[in-house]
């Protein structure tokens, strides 16, 4: 019969007093369930009503999702660029991917602030996102350019609605966030990158 008077750690291990054995030994290969899934929310304390918040979750991870991807598209770019720009392209668009891999943290903790759950894995991303994918090779540049600038507006298309939920919701910390966050970088990327398209003389006639 076991003994039912000695309380037992999670090993089953006891010191003999009932007391939990402690060990310097690692817990290596653990195994668990999942314990919140994707698309639930955990009750958090920050007076604002479970739709507002699943709504608010929703729309975070599709743009955390998008701006996962645009991350990637810029460092791909910032890779394979060509031709008499490729210094100057090289160094904007990994500066913009940079910028990027910051913003990524903006959604992914504020959905967990929300008692979401935040897209992680890039694979998740992909499934997610609506910017299309580019080939596996290289682009011209030209096409590189309007590729970043499609994923900008795709991108900005989301924040501009999520804006517009947020403030019907009044779950203005979202709203702050996407405003002042997401909204502006983007649209300043959008300005440093279109200034390549544009064909003017650097001096004289043309
Ligand atoms: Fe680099």
């Amino acid at each position: 019969m076991p003994n039912r008077t000695k309380p037992r750690n999670r090993d089953g291990q006891t010191d003999g007093h009932g007391r939990r054995s402690i060990s310097p030994e690692p817990h290596l290969a653990r195994t668990g369930a999942e314990i919140q899934q994707f698309g639930s929310l955990r009750l958090l304390p920050v007076a604002l009503a479970a739709e507002a918040r699943m709504g608010s979750c929703q729309i975070l991870n599709e743009i955390l999702a998008d701006t996962m991807i645009l991350y990637a598209l810029y460092k791909k770019h910032h890779w394979l660029v060509t031709g008499p720009t490729f210094y100057q392209l090289h160094l904007l668009f990994d500066k913009h991917a940079e910028e990027q891999q910051e913003l990524i943290d903006l959604p992914a903790e504020r959905v967990q602030s929300l008692g979401g759950i935040a897209v992680g894995d890039p694979r998740h991303a992909a499934e997610l996102t609506t910017i299309e994918r580019p080939p596996n090779g290289a682009e011209e540049v030209p096409a590189m350019i309007h590729r970043l600038l499609d994923a900008h507006e795709t991108v900005i298309t989301k924040v501009r609605e999520a804006i517009r939920r947020t403030d019907r919701n009044e779950d203005w910390g979202s709203n702050d966030l996407l405003m002042s966050g997401i909204l502006r970088r983007n649209e300043l990327q959008v300005w440093f990158v279109s200034e390549h398209l544009v064909d003017v003389p650097l001096v004289g006639d043309k």
